[in-house]
């Protein structure tokens, strides 16, 4: 059918008949808020790199979490900060790293009023700054899953709800899966970044868990962004060894992985919408040029629209604000 019969106006003439024809949707629970934990007491200091964004001690974790609540934000993404750095990332095997000790904190006050993700990678703990243990000036795969399975043991063992490792080793998850099944942590969910591009949009996150690489790049686990279906095997790895939902990052600007795998693959998708996205964004909107939350919510909603169930996104609490005011948009 065509003009004039057909006036696609028609459904837009008010907001009443917009939204009623409207099929995406984001509810506040769909959100998941990444924060930075760090050393010390009454700690909230902005992080540099990320406007907006801190790092919290332990004890201001506690109260954001009770803000985060306040507003129905159900999931937290933990990322540690650590000054102390060894060879191999170990320090974070210990019970008494930083997250696992927040982790404890976290669930004696809160139990299942907040759902902790832990990022699973060594990064922040290296003194060198790379994902694992180096072998011959490169991230060693297999030495480098030994590790994570010790750290996955121990945020399980400090009642994490979720793992997710970050690293890109190959096989990790199906490793992890079976060092958390033996020890009886067959409860705990993995969600692997299944799908991770070596990119320049994570600049602005290196800042916040005080990363600097010596030397090298990452360009040897995370994946190519000139490759457009090597996320395939990436996925189908991981579904065979055992993970629950898979992260995609970064979200934006691979918006068409997210559609083709929401197409082809029966797992919930998590997108995550990253620090470089929120950097340029702020830098924009400081200088007038763009309104921050109408611009953040209009990524939200094409990640979603894209096929993923859930969000990472640093405005987690200016959205869920917005959603719990009824003014989305
Ligand atoms: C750790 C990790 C990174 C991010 C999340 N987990 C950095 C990296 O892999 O280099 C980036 C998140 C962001 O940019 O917001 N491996």
């Amino acid at each position: 059918m065509n003009y004039p019969n057909s006036r696609l106006r028609r459904l837009r003439y008010n907001s009443n008949i917009r939204s009623l024809v409207e099929d995406v949707h984001i509810k506040t629970s769909d959100l998941i808020y990444p924060v930075f934990v760090c050393e010390g007491e009454n700690i909230k200091q902005e992080i540099k790199s990320l406007p907006g964004q801190f790092r919290y001690s332990i004890d201001n974790l506690l109260s954001l979490i009770e803000e985060l609540i306040s507003l129905n934000i159900n999931s937290i993404l933990l990322f540690g900060v650590s000054d102390k750095k060894d060879e191999s990332g170990d320090i974070a095997c210990d019970n008494k790293s930083i997250i696992p000790k927040a982790i404890k904190r976290i669930k004696e006050k809160y139990k299942n009023d907040i759902l902790v993700i832990a990022d699973l990678c060594n990064c922040s703990y290296t003194s060198h700054g790379h994902c694992g243990t180096i072998v011959d000036g490169d991230v060693d795969n297999d030495l480098t899953i030994k590790t994570l399975c010790k750290q996955a043991f121990t945020l399980a063992e400090s009642g994490v709800d979720v793992i997710a490792p970050s690293d890109m080793m190959d096989g990790r998850t199906g490793i992890i899966r079976k060092e958390l099944d033996n020890k009886k942590f067959h409860k705990i969910p993995i969600f692997p970044y299944s799908v991770k591009y070596a990119s320049s949009f994570y600049g602005p996150f290196r800042g916040a868990v005080s990363n600097t690489l010596d030397k090298g790049d990452r360009k040897t686990h995370q994946m190519s962004f000139k490759n457009s279906s090597e996320y395939i095997r990436e996925i189908e790895q991981d579904i065979y060894e055992g993970c629950d939902a898979i992260i995609i990052k970064p979200a934006l600007s691979y918006l068409d992985i997210i559609s083709k795998v929401k197409q082809k693959f029966n797992i919930p998708i998590i997108g995550y919408n990253v620090s470089g996205v929120y950097a340029m964004i702020k830098s924009a909107s400081n200088e007038k040029l763009i309104d921050e939350t109408e611009i953040t919510l209009e990524i939200l909603y094409s990640i979603k629209r894209a096929g993923a169930s859930a969000i990472i996104t640093y405005n987690a609490i200016e959205i869920a604000k917005k959603i719990n005011d009824n003014n989305v948009l």
